[in-house]
């Protein structure tokens, strides 16, 4: 049951009832209102977004007016007696509104940060989630070892590159890697080309467009790639309706893997083993209770052999590596 106090402080903050506030009223609108510090509008929303059930609402409000005054949210401290003008509070009420209904933050701000880089996102990618980091991780650190003394540019393929987050991050830690990025989301592949542009990486990503390895086949590659990477869509299809309102805004395309949600890794566990040289790897992100499940697929790849296994923060197995065996037909 909401708290009529803080309803009423937050008709106050929202220029009257609060769910009937739009983003599109008119300034004069707020003009009557009084003005109010970063710390009264800070707490007002925390209130309003905790009644409506938001998780992490001091977060959420905190980045909020960290984005609208751009200032690092850790830094709001310093910033707490300021007064908000007119248009920064209505920008903070149209962001604190919108959350409330379930609008993911990094839509809301328009970026995500992934292995210490900040992506562009917005609703028609997916947005990149701490996981994918040990995912990545996983990759560097065998990449590391094995290219030490290696006198050539690794070549890594990314299936299924969403905003380019892990095709980057990649990228930017091996300065001489080569990344090949696809997605079926040409939408998807406008946001990831202008990552690319923001980070400088437009040299050695390539971001092409289709179906898994379609647009590879005219690349040259087969045989010749170092790291295959992937984090495809992995839910299964019936318990979409399930995950979490904010989940749910994000594209099906990047989410909805089949069935059994396996229908990815189905396909580009056989693939893969054409495009990798002897001794290279696939690394795959997979979902909860699958490991067994695609452990028995790679099995029925004689070329390939089990990598390792990684755990993500809560202790489900959710990386899987995979090397092509160096012995054996290429
Ligand atoms: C779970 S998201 C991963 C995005 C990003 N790589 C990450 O890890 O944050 C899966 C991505 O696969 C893409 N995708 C879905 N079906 C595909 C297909 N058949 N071929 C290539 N990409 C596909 C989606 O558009 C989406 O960007």
């Amino acid at each position: 049951m909401s708290n009529p106090q803080s309803k009423w402080t937050y008709g106050s903050l929202a220029g009257g009832e609060a769910e009937s506030f739009s983003g599109s009223l008119p300034c004069r609108h707020y003009a009557q209102e009084r003005r109010v510090t970063a710390r009264e509008a800070l707490g007002r929303a925390v209130r309003f977004l905790r009644e409506r059930e938001i998780e992490s609402p001091r977060l959420n409000a905190e980045i909020f007016l960290g984005h609208v005054l751009d200032r690092p949210h850790s830094h709001l401290y310093f910033e707490s007696h300021r007064l908000l003008s007119i248009s920064q509070l209505a920008k903070f009420k149209k962001l604190t509104v919108k959350r409330s209904r379930h609008e993911p933050l990094s839509y809301l701000i328009g970026k995500q940060s992934f292995m210490n880089l900040s992506f562009m996102v917005n609703s028609k990618v997916y947005i990149p989630r701490p996981e994918t980091e040990i995912l990545v991780d996983a990759v560097l650190k065998l990449l590391r070892d094995s290219f030490l003394h290696a006198h050539r540019r690794p070549l890594i393929i990314d299936l299924g590159t969403g905003c380019g987050n892990i095709a980057m991050s990649l990228a930017q830690e091996m300065p001489e890697a080569i990344v090949y990025a696809t997605d079926i989301s040409g939408e998807a592949l406008e946001v990831a080309a202008h990552n690319a542009q923001l980070h400088h990486l437009e040299d050695r990503v390539v971001f092409i467009k289709g179906d898994l390895f379609d647009p590879l086949r005219e690349e040259d590659l087969e045989g010749r790639v170092d790291v295959i990477i992937s984090n495809p869509p992995y839910v299964a299809t019936r318990e979409i309706e399930s995950l979490p309102p904010e989940v749910r805004r994000e594209p099906r395309i990047a989410l909805d893997g089949g069935k059994e949600g396996l229908e990815y890794y189905q396909r580009i566990i056989p693939l893969s083993s054409r495009f990798l040289r002897r001794g290279a790897l696939l690394a795959l992100e997979i979902g909860h209770g699958q490991l067994e499940k695609i452990r028995h697929m790679i099995a029925c790849q004689e070329d390939m052999e089990p990598a390792g296994i990684v755990k993500d923060y809560k202790g489900i197995e959710r990386i899987i590596l995979t090397k092509k065996k160096v012995t054996g037909e290429e």
